[in-house]
């Protein structure tokens, strides 16, 4: 299981009029972690669990113990909106250390030329990335392409435009604003789209490097144009890199009628290992089995539950399961046996899923 932490607000810092960066100090808590993975705050709001958010670390590993999260306003947005109006400095907040797979391997001596591409608080993951790869010893090339409405809305813009200054040979920073206020600010104006995802591979220090990685995080649309013209451009997924915040519900794939007989309408058993126990959970039709789970008292990890952050991961054993729309594993992982329990459910009996790692 991931461990719960207590940890103090040091400070605040306003980044744009809806998003701030809530600093917190880790002495002692978190001694590392991968550039790219977040953390997950968990507020004491009535339910199950409380209420869990995972939110992108900004920083780099050797800011620590300082360790901070960019948090923006989502419309109607519960936990979003209390942060932006009422994180101070003193409250401790109950956060699950860092996890994520969007990371970068800052620990490897020769680090390929990275290309950023982010939109809003996509670049939360991004500044880390970002950050850490101009400190690394082998000087790689970063180039970053971000994506805003106007100059007010850029989070981390004094921070970007000083880290473009101190590494002009090395940084590439290309804004580009569908709203700018003064049209000279930006290179380039429109959303992120196909033609300005293609223009990034012609680029020089791009061309010259055979092991470029990707890195894309924002808003859907973008996140699917950007990673959809890199696939289309011939980049292996070994090299592209992806982040989802959020996705918009969609249908919710159960198990069809005919997956399930006559006999295992109703509740469905399912055996689930963990921490070396094993437990008997009777999944209700339509049911996820995370959610079950939970219900029954087990203390599995997770987050998002919307199939996105990947904490719920865990193997199939033996038996059948869907699994719903998701974000987080590849084809490949699935066929080894890969499953996220939030969108998974069982088909018919004998599943037996281990979180045993
Ligand atoms: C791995 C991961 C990393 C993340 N990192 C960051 C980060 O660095 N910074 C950051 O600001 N957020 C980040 N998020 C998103 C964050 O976890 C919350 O989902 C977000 O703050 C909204 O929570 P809320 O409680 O305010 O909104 P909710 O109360 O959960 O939702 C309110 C309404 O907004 C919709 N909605 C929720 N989230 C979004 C969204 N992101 N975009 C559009 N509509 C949405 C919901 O469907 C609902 O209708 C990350 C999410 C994941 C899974
Ligand atoms: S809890 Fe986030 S993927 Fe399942």
């Amino acid at each position: 299981m991931n461990p719960h932490l207590k940890l103090p607000v040091t400070r605040i810092k306003r980044e744009t009029s809806d998003s701030i960066t809530i600093y917190f100090d880790a002495s002692g808590k978190i001694d590392s972690f991968f550039p790219g993975q977040f953390l997950t705050l968990i507020l004491p709001f009535d339910g199950r669990g409380g209420v869990r958010r995972s939110y992108s670390i900004c920083t780099t590993p050797d800011q620590l113990p300082e360790i901070g999260v960019c948090v923006k306003r989502v419309d109607n947005g519960l936990v979003s909106n209390l942060l932006n109006d009422n994180a101070k400095e003193g409250q401790q907040y109950e956060i699950i250390e860092p996890y994520g797979q969007f990371s970068l391997n800052h620990k490897i001596t020769l680090m390929p030329t990275l290309v950023l591409i982010g939109a809003g608080s996509g670049i939360t993951p991004l500044m880390s990335i970002l950050k850490t790869a101009l400190r690394h010893p082998s000087q790689p090339k970063v180039v970053l392409l971000y994506g805003n409405r106007d100059e007010d809305n850029i989070i981390f813009r004094d921070e970007l435009a000083a880290l473009q200054q101190s590494s002009a040979d090395r940084f590439r920073l290309i804004h580009t604003l569908t709203k700018p206020i003064n049209p000279s600010f930006s290179q380039q104006t429109g959303r992120i789209d196909s033609s300005k995802v293609t223009a990034l591979l012609e680029l020089p220090e791009v061309l010259q490097d055979a092991n470029v990685n990707f890195y894309v995080c924002g808003p859907e649309g973008m996140m699917h144009t950007a990673v959809e013209t890199l696939e289309k451009s011939g980049i292996p997924r070994a090299r592209l890199h992806k982040e989802s915040f959020y996705t918009a519900p969609k249908t919710e794939i159960t198990p069809s009628t005919e997956a399930t007989s006559k006999s295992e309408e109703g509740a469905i058993p399912v055996t689930i290992l963990f921490e070396g126990q094993q437990h008997e959970v009777l999944v209700e039709q339509g049911q996820g089995i995370l959610e079950a789970a939970l219900d029954h008292g087990l203390d599995l990890p997770y987050a998002c539950q919307m199939g996105i952050c990947g904490m719920c991961r865990a193997v199939k054993v033996t038996g059948k399961m869907v699994i719903g729309d998701q974000e987080s594993l590849s084809e490949d992982e699935i066929a080894e046996g890969a499953c996220l329990t939030c969108v998974g459910h069982p088909v018919g009996h004998g599943l037996v899923i281990s979180y045993e790692r």
